[in-house]
């Protein structure tokens, strides 16, 4: 409805229901470039000459063999003080087993040292020769325990995990199309420090050859859930199609987004996933009804304690994740022949408050792995909830800040909400970077905020 602007108030009482969030969060829905083909679990042909899109069957990772590097883990933290904590000689003498290990199986590997809480810290990476440098497939895990035990569950299993599953790369002698690269990371107890110094001392131009980058943070939580990231589509699909393959049901992670590695990946730009069992959080009845395990108790109850020991793992869970970490790796670096398909949506679903007649805001969305520029028939899907509609200017800002105006104010619009879809000649601007939204509200009373907005390639 459409109401004539009165010269003195407004003729509706004001909603004052705005939604209140922090600006903050930036929901990355990147693509992994070329992936959408690749067959889930099939068994194809050996590779023979020539370029192949087809991922090879991952093999099965032996549970006895990471089990294997978890009694080493075990046995590291007994002879140090009872831990492998940043900065403590268990973490130097967990990181030198695991560089041993790759250097016999043929990783270049090398570790990046960085100083935090008064210690050197350390980080290691690992490559497997070969593939396209231009595309890397990355795996990572922390290596680091807290100082109050050896840190089985968190992280020996992931750890264990992607090492055993860089070992069967090896094993396989896998000439993956795209590059793969391993990761452990120092002093993630003390806010993914270790992963921070590894992205900061990338340049930009490392950073945009990553398709992926996929953590393992407690994958064998003794109580366990099976929690799959959810950050980029593509890496987020390959982990639920092998799970569904298994007849096992997964969740999305929620227990605390941006608390592990792959933060410091997502914050500048590089699509994630990853795998998680659950920590201090209780299991529900509903969940120990679909995955077994005991309702009302934590999936881990030896989170950051002396008890997260070998004992502090169920099997079964450590066996289908380092399973799942190896389909991940197998069919993620695989083909690369499939040009990133139109029509791919970029979402921003944390809700914005936009001040009544006050300040513009803004709300990122950061788009990767897509090659030249944005088409002339960008789509900007806008989802404002407002009282007064007329109040509010609409921008769409690119990467290098051009402003394109979607919406001026207009006093006479008093009709709730913006429910729009806008098309853009983003023709002459490159597609990956951070787009935002820019929103303001210019007149006084009403209010509202931004609920979510989409940019459709
Ligand atoms: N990273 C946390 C730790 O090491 C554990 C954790 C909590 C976690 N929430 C998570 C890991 C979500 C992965 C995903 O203490
Ligand atoms: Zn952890
Ligand atoms: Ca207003």
């Amino acid at each position: 409805m459409t109401l004539s602007p009165s010269p003195v108030g407004r003729s509706r009482i004001s909603g004052r229901s705005g939604r209140v969030a922090a600006v903050a969060a930036v929901a990355v829905a990147g693509l992994l470039a070329g992936t959408a083909s690749a067959s889930a679990g099939t068994t194809a042909a050996p590779a023979s000459a020539g370029a192949t899109a087809q991922a090879l069957a991952a093999p099965d990772i032996p549970l006895a063999n990471v089990k294997a590097h978890l009694t080493q883990f075990s046995s590291i933290a007994a002879a140090n003080g009872g831990n492998r904590a940043h900065g403590r000689p268990g973490y130097k003498a967990s990181i030198d087993y695991v560089k041993a290990k790759l250097d016999a199986a043929g990783f270049a590997t090398s570790l990046q040292t960085f100083t935090t809480s008064g210690a050197t810290g350390y980080n290691l990476i690992a490559d497997w020769p070969g593939g396209d440098p231009n595309k890397i497939v990355m795996a990572g895990a922390h290596l680091d325990s807290v100082s109050s035990g050896a840190g089985i569950n968190d992280n020996g299993s992931g750890s264990a995990a992607v090492l055993e599953s860089a070992l069967a790369v090896s094993r396989a002698q896998l000439k993956p199309d795209k590059h793969l690269r391993f990761g452990w990371w120092g002093a993630e107890e003390l806010g993914l420090v270790g992963s921070k110094a590894y992205v900061n001392s990338l340049p930009s131009t490392e950073r945009a050859k990553f398709a992926g980058y996929l953590n393992f943070d407690m994958i064998g939580s003794p109580n366990p859930g099976y929690f799959v990231y959810d950050d980029d589509p593509a890496i987020e699909k390959t982990f639920k199609d092998y799970f569904a393959g298994l007849g096992v049901p997964t969740e999305i992670e929620t227990e605390g987004d941006g608390r592990s590695d792959h933060a410091s990946f997502k914050n500048v730009g590089i699509p994630v996933g990853g795998l998680f069992t659950g920590a201090s959080r209780t299991k529900t009845a509903a969940q120990a009804q679909k995955w077994g395990g005991t309702a009302g108790q934590a999936f881990d109850r030896c989170y950051h304690s002396s008890c997260d020991n070998t004992a502090n793992i169920s099997d079964t869970a450590l066996d289908r994740n380092s399973d799942a970490v190896a389909h991940a790796l197998w069919t993620l670096s695989a083909g690369g022949t499939t040009p990133p398909p139109t029509g791919d949506d970029y979402e921003n679903t944390t809700p914005l408050a936009i001040p009544d007649a006050g300040a513009a805001v803004t709300s990122p969305i950061t788009v990767s792995g897509r090659t030249g520029n944005a088409p002339a028939t960008l789509k900007v899907s806008v989802n404002i909830k407002h009282t007064w509609r007329g109040d509010v200017v609409i921008d769409l800002l690119a990467p290098d800040g051009t402003a394109y105006r979607l919406k001026n104010s207009s006093s006479g619009d008093s009709a709730d909400n913006i429910i729009e879809t806008y098309t853009v000649n983003a023709s002459s601007e490159p597609a990956n970077g951070t787009w935002r939204l820019r929103a303001q509200d210019v007149a006084r009373q009403d209010t509202g905020s931004l609920t979510s907005w989409k940019l459709t390639f």
